[in-house]
């Protein structure tokens, strides 16, 4: 009896733990809810360093990660074979030589495979130096940026259920931020994986309704731009729970001017020149 009565005890006891370590494991935060939830304001490399290297490559991820952002921005359209490419604009045109070496103007990233985006050069337009340079996947960048940073992945195209199947098999959900402008995408972002670190992309008014449909779509940021924001929509952003980042900001004097209205995110182009702004 008292044998019993001390096996089911332990049983009890064991449970209690298991449901407990269950919790605990549940309000864990991941690495990038902690980062974006920082009491402190974080330096953004915007497209890489890309002041000082051809954006959107992984030279210019390269000197983010040396000047020490907390986080490297970036910008993805899908290949005409679906791979996640890193690009800003559409075409190819104003940061590539694809004219002259696939023969043809004016093609949309969308519609050309990998293989004939690596043969393009996307880094002799911005200095000679970077000749050579690749338009490099998202994969690509995600192993130069998350050796010594976090990938701020700005989505320009493609779906949701991709990106969200990339970060899984990557194990990257926890490491990186996903945010754009269009906040349909991050709403199905959120649905397929609520504990994705979102941030919903603006500019002109950020209101009531702005900041109460960037709640709604599951985002923990708002990234504005950066001459739209004041003191007040930067106060009304906290009072609802958002983070609020400014882009593009390289004036120093803009940036302290940002600081000292509490914004939480200077996203810019030189990300160690912003840096001096904190020491
Ligand atoms: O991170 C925000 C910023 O990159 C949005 O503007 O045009 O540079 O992608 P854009
Ligand atoms: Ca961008």
């Amino acid at each position: 009896m008292l044998n019993a009565l001390k096996f089911s005890a332990c049983g009890v006891c064991l449970l209690m733990f298991a449901s407990f370590a269950a919790a605990v494991e549940q309000a864990k935060i991941s690495p990038a809810a902690e980062l974006v939830g920082a009491k402190r304001v974080l330096i953004i490399g915007h497209r890489g360093a890309s002041a000082h290297a051809p954006e959107n490559t992984l030279p210019s991820f390269e000197a983010a990660v040396k000047a020490k952002a907390d986080m490297v921005e970036l910008d993805y359209y899908h290949s005409a074979d679906k791979v996640p490419v890193v690009m800003h604009d559409k075409d190819l045109d104003r940061t590539t030589d694809a004219g002259k070496v696939l023969g043809k103007y004016n093609i949309k990233l969308e519609d050309v495979t990998v293989a004939d985006l690596k043969k393009v050069d996307a880094g002799k337009w911005f200095k000679t130096q970077f000749a050579g340079t690749k338009v490099p996947t998202l994969e690509e960048a995600f192993t130069v940026i998350q050796a010594g940073s976090m990938t701020l992945i700005e989505r320009k195209g493609g779906d949701a259920a991709t990106i969200v199947k990339m970060l899984d098999d990557k194990k990257l959900r926890g490491n990186v931020v996903v945010q754009a402008f269009d906040w349909k995408y991050i709403a199905d972002c959120h649905k397929l994986a609520p504990d994705l670190a979102l941030g919903c992309l603006g500019s002109k008014e950020l209101g009531t309704k702005q900041i109460a449909d960037a709640k709604q779509a599951g985002a923990a940021a708002v990234g504005w731009r950066h001459s739209d924001l004041t003191k007040e929509n930067i106060a009304a952003a906290h009072a609802a729970g958002l983070k609020c980042w400014a882009y593009t900001v390289n004036d120093k004097k803009r940036g302290q001017q940002l600081i000292d209205v509490g914004i939480d995110g200077i996203i810019t182009d030189d990300p160690g020149l912003m840096r001096e702004l904190l020491k």
